[in-house]
């Protein structure tokens, strides 16, 4: 039975390294402490039930195991197994309470809810984080509490904005059509590689000094994709488990961060002003300073942000090539969308617009976030607290809602849930269903909604565009499937199981002269 179980889970270091991870997590952090304090009478919590626990078959460790097999998909499948909207598993000494869709409309109504602790547990290790990070993580007093509101607004005024969204779309094509301009001449690119050094590169440069900061050098944006792809392996709980390779690659990483920071410190200094507000990094770097961060911390706190905000656009984008490679059909109607867009509006396209103009790219993009979004969103509840003025969900506990039961259900989407159709995505005259949409919650169902979810899509479309005019693509498999979902993907979307090569020829229709703009005034996403 045991040797069984080893079989399908694979190799024993892995199994090992998450339970001994777990078990000193329990010993070493009291976010673990699972009995709320006992006494004070409160009649409203009195009323309220714990949600029904689903025992594993295996005690202690069995939905841990299912974890580390299945990914996320294991917390979804539980989700079908039951009638309950709400229900909690243990593992080991981590108490989950899992919720489902009918309850969703509910979790923005939660109180004393936060993500800290929650980056922390999936971020801590991998990223090696130091102890101000933690503390300001953890979330215990009020003065880091504070910290995540603050954070999260200077983000939303940043990124939603359309003027700012002008500037760092422009900025990011830029960048964009660099690298595209780069191919010529190549056979093929590694897709997923390709689409990290452009599309996290562009990002990079764009917040980090442009290519005099780290993301101007090539080598840094390789080993920040070897550590990020890799970043369960980095969660291991000892050191030696982990390929050296790995730990280089962060620390190279790690390095380039704090010696950029200093520069720019010191630069200020120097000019005796305070640029270093002037810039969008410098407004989050005071608040960390505010908050009490030294050097370490906010080298940890910019490692946060980039782990948190690149790979989720880059495995989207990737995503969305894979499935364009996979339908040769959808691929040409695709360009045709595009091509006849530019050549209406000579040779520009308005990004601002996508969704009308190319209505079909755009279903597409949707269908991507839909099929791959199967990952879970958490929090950590840090007093006790109530869930539709129903269920009680204690202190220490973590709530999850995974999205695969939202993005799969077939009440919901109606045919097919299965298969990749960018079609449902559209009315039947062709253009695009904001209905359908709406039905997304790969942006957040706690909630706020992630703010980066704009420039997301610009990024994603600016890219997409410009590959798609300038060259044909062809797999080098002929009889060529989409990649699998890599189990291993710690937050956010699944990145593919492996990357593939893929030819590239230019085309002979021209559109060197294209532009890319952000015009008119309305958000899409
Ligand atoms: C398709 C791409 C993306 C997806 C699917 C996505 C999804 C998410 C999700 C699910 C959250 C957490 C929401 C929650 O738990 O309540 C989040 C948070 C966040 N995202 Fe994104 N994101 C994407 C791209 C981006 C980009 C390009 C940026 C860059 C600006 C970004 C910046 C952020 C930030 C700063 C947060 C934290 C917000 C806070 O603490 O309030 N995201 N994102
Ligand atoms: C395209 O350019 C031509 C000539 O420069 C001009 O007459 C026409 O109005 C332009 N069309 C649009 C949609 O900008
Ligand atoms: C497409 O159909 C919708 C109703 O389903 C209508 O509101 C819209 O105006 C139509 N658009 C076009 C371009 O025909
Ligand atoms: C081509 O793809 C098929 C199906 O995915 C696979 O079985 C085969 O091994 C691939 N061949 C090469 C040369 O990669």
């Amino acid at each position: 039975m045991l040797s069984e179980i080893l079989e399908v889970i694979g190799p024993m270091p892995v199994i090992l390294g998450i339970l001994l991870f777990l078990v000193a997590a329990v010993k070493h952090s009291s976010l673990f402490s699972q009995s709320s304090k006992p006494g004070r009478f409160t009649p409203v919590a009195e009323a309220r039930q714990l949600p029904h626990s689903i025992p594993s078959k295996i005690p202690y460790v069995g939905h841990m195991m299912g974890y580390v097999r299945d990914g996320h998909s294991y917390f979804s499948s539980l989700c079908g197994k039951t009638s309950q909207p709400v229900f909690t598993i243990c593992m080991a000494k981590v108490k989950l309470s899992l919720v489902k869709p009918e309850l969703a409309r509910d979790l923005p109504k939660v109180r004393h809810l936060s993500l800290g602790p929650l980056v922390l547990q999936l971020f801590r290790r991998s990223l090696n984080l130091g102890e101000f990070s933690c503390s300001l993580l953890k979330e215990e007093d009020e003065m880091s509490r504070k910290f995540a509101p603050e954070i999260s607004r200077l983000f939303r005024e940043e990124f939603i904005p359309n003027r700012n969204l002008r500037k760092y779309v422009e900025e990011i094509d830029v960048y964009v059509h660099r690298e595209i301009m780069a191919l010529e001449g190549l056979q093929t690119i590694h897709l997923e590689d390709w689409i990290f050094k452009t599309l996290v590169g562009a990002l990079g440069k764009s917040l980090w000094g442009g290519d005099d900061g780290p993301f101007g050098a090539p080598e840094f944006v390789a080993h920040l994709r070897m550590f990020l792809m890799n970043m369960k392996q980095l969660n291991a709980p000892a050191t030696f488990m982990i390929d050296k390779k790995l730990l280089a690659s962060r620390s190279f990483v790690r390095e380039r961060l704090e010696h950029f920071s200093f520069e720019k410190y010191t630069e200020k200094c120097e000019a005796g002003t305070g640029a270093i507000e002037e810039t969008f990094l410098g407004r989050v770097q005071a608040l960390c300073l505010e908050h009490g961060a030294a050097a370490e911390g906010w080298t940890d706190y910019q490692l946060l942000l980039i782990a948190g905000l690149s790979p989720n656009v880059m495995a989207a984008s990737t995503w969305m090539f894979h499935h364009l490679l996979a339908d040769p059909e959808l691929m040409t109607q695709v360009r045709d969308e595009v091509g006849d867009c530019v050549k209406k509006s000579n040779g520009s396209i308005d990004l601002a617009d996508m969704s009308d103009s190319c209505p079909l790219l755009s279903a597409t993009w949707l269908e991507v976030l839909r099929f791959h979004g199967g990952f879970s969103l958490g929090r950590y509840v840090h007093e006790d607290t109530d869930l539709a003025s129903k269920y009680l969900l204690k202190k220490g506990s973590y709530v999850l809602a995974p999205l695969r039961p939202h993005h799969f259900d077939r009440q919901s989407w109606g045919f097919a849930v299965d298969e990749f159709i960018p079609g449902r995505f559209l009315k039947a005259n062709g253009t695009l269903d904001e209905i359908q949409r709406r039905k997304l919650r790969v942006y957040g169902v706690f909630g706020t909604l992630c703010p980066g979810r704009y420039l997301a899509v610009h990024m994603a479309m600016a890219l997409t565009v410009r590959l798609l005019l300038a060259f044909h693509m062809a797999p080098l498999n002929a009889s060529y499937v989409p990649p699998g979902e890599s189990k291993d993907t710690v937050a956010g979307l699944a990145t593919p199981e492996f990357d593939v090569e893929v030819s590239i020829t230019k085309r002979e229709t021209s559109y060197d002269g294209l532009k890319i703009r952000f015009k008119s005034s309305r958000q899409t996403f």
